[in-house]
């Protein structure tokens, strides 16, 4: 067993339950329709395999990637769409997940630039949400926990691109 990376704030069991409510919840209020589940590289593709098993309509999933971070951990504020997807989302149900939503500035950007194409409906399910951090007017559809502004680490968070593969939430004491 290697040793705990940082104070753990959600481990992988709590992680999973929270899926399992949100993906149900989406279920449920997708009934009958089917949904394209759209996952944001890198960061969040352990929550979506989680989600993903939670949601029973029928679904098509694909991924994007964008940046407004350099390294380390502070914003730019500058989105970037670095892979854009693969497949048409015109009048389709999108689900944005997303692994955490700090200012808001990367997920205003990509729903607005997904907006354009015209789908059905477009709600974002993100795993982390940090309120408090917010400089621009975004709110999450699905939050799977609201924490407080700490910088978090682990089940597909990085900081400098490592400790993605932990599996759970933690965060460096600085
Ligand atoms: P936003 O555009 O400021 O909302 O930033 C969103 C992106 O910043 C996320 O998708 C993460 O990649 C990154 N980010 C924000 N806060 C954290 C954190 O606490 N740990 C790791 N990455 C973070
Ligand atoms: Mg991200």
């Amino acid at each position: 067993m290697s040793e705990v990376k940082g104070k753990i704030l959600f481990t992988k069991e709590q992680i999973e339950a929270r899926a399992a409510e949100l993906g149900a919840q989406i279920s449920k209020d997708y009934e009958g329709e089917e949904v394209y589940i759209v996952g944001t590289l890198r960061g969040a593709v352990m929550w979506m395999a989680d989600m993903m098993k939670y949601i029973t309509n029928d679904a098509e999933i694909d991924f994007m990637m964008a940046s407004s971070y350099g390294s380390g951990t502070t914003t730019s504020g500058v989105v970037k769409v670095k892979k854009d997807l693969e497949g048409d989302i015109y009048n389709k149900n999108v689900i944005i997940i997303e692994d955490i939503v700090d200012t808001g500035t990367t997920l205003k950007h990509l729903k607005a630039y997904l907006a354009d194409r015209n789908p059905k409906s477009i709600k974002i399910c993100t795993m982390l949400d940090k309120p408090s951090r917010r400089l621009v007017d975004l709110k999450a559809d699905y939050v799977g926990f609201e924490i407080d502004n700490l910088f978090v680490i682990g089940y597909g968070l990085d900081y400098d691109q490592k400790y993605r593969n932990l599996p759970y939430i933690s965060y460096l004491e600085g």
